[in-house]
């Protein structure tokens, strides 16, 4: 999706496009566009029960996150052999460099597959394949956060962490995801007190539906380093000091906000006042093959749905990207003068 010029913006649609940027927040199989799942559904043989790509397309009108949910795990059936995660993966790599996206934090949804028979290791092979070669050939710095569903017991999670323990070099984190509301982070805090053990990232979906209540939750009970989502917080004045205060990274999903409703209208998004209470808020796709758009796309939706956003609001999600991702101070650092270097190239003047 190309989003329309809105008059007198044009250079800032260039330096949106041009920085460098980090998306932190992006499910792997929510990139997975209908012609690839048509394709992957012909070679593996699987029926899906939509006729074409349109009429499949078409299905994409979503009422709330369960709606979605719905969608996006049936388009997941047709991933079986470490092929088809690679091609998935390398698909989602090509546009993120396109958007000139230089470091990508990718969920993954193990159980996803787990529960239709498919092997762990042919999702975090096929997986960290596609990273690998992203570093090599893109430029793109790429690792894997492993989400746990958070619709499943505990008991599950506790037995895909063992299964995915072999595999532990190749992703750097968790993550908590699926229906948010009714499935409160404490259903998870041994879970997480156990991959905190291991030195694991840790960070969970919470305020997207969920009430605020669910990001102190998380903070307090499963020790996240980062919030995805958490727009709701505006809801709790003293949550959104804390979270300025320790500077908590919130990884906001405009589109998708948009089209599960949790916003009637991009006009409507909080991001603004995200950024007006001081906290370190950055733009993401979450499911980009879902809601109309790539990094970009998120980007240039919202600067021209909300015209009070503007050059310095850019920089702003940028560097907080940068600065909220799980690197090394010195790739941060090499990654945050190439994005002073985008703005010192890029006039400041209006068109
Ligand atoms: N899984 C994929 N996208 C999600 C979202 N936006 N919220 C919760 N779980 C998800
Ligand atoms: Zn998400």
């Amino acid at each position: 999706m190309t989003a329309a010029i809105a008059p007198g913006r044009s250079s800032l649609h260039a330096l949106l496009r041009a920085m460098p940027k980090a998306e932190l927040h992006i499910h792997i199989e929510g990139s997975l566009e209908p012609e690839l799942i048509f394709a992957l559904a012909a070679r593996n043989g699987v029926k899906l029960p939509y006729a074409s790509v349109e009429a499949l397309r078409a299905a994409y009108a979503f009422t709330d996150l369960q709606s979605f949910l719905d969608i996006y795990y049936a388009g997941a059936s047709v991933l079986l052999k470490e092929d088809d995660f690679f091609a998935m993966a390398w698909a989602y790599f090509e546009r993120a460099a396109a958007d000139h996206v230089v470091r990508a934090e990718i969920f993954f949804d193990p159980q996803t597959h787990t529960d239709r028979g498919v092997n762990i290791e042919a999702v975090i092979l096929g997986l960290a394949r596609a990273c690998r070669r992203a570093e090599a050939e893109l430029g793109i710095s790429a690792d894997l956060i492993l989400c746990f569903l958070r619709h499943l017991s505990e008991e599950a999670a506790f037995a895909t962490l063992e299964q995915a323990l072999p595999y532990r070099q190749h992703f750097i984190g968790v993550g908590l995801d699926s229906s948010e509301r009714g499935h409160p982070p404490e259903k998870f805090e041994r879970v997480y007190a156990r991959c905190r053990e291991l030195g694991l990232h840790l960070v969970a979906h919470a305020g997207e539906e969920g009430p605020p209540a669910y990001i102190r939750d998380a903070l307090d009970r499963l020790h996240v380093e980062r919030i995805d989502h958490g727009v709701r917080c505006l809801e709790d004045a003293a949550l959104v000091q804390r979270l300025a205060a320790a500077r908590v990274p919130l990884t906001v999903c405009p589109l998708s906000n948009v089209k599960l409703r949790v916003f009637d209208r991009m006009a409507d998004h909080n991001l603004p006042a995200l950024l007006d209470a001081g906290l370190c808020a950055m733009v993401n796709s979450d499911d980009p093959a879902y809601f109309g758009g790539y990094l970009v796309d998120n980007y240039l939706a919202t600067f021209d749905a909300l015209p009070q956003l503007g050059r310095d609001h850019a920089y702003r999600l940028a560097r907080n990207g940068f600065d909220a991702a799980f690197a090394t101070p010195e790739q941060k650092a090499r990654w945050i003068a190439a994005l002073d270097a985008a703005f010192a190239a890029a006039p400041a003047a209006s068109d």
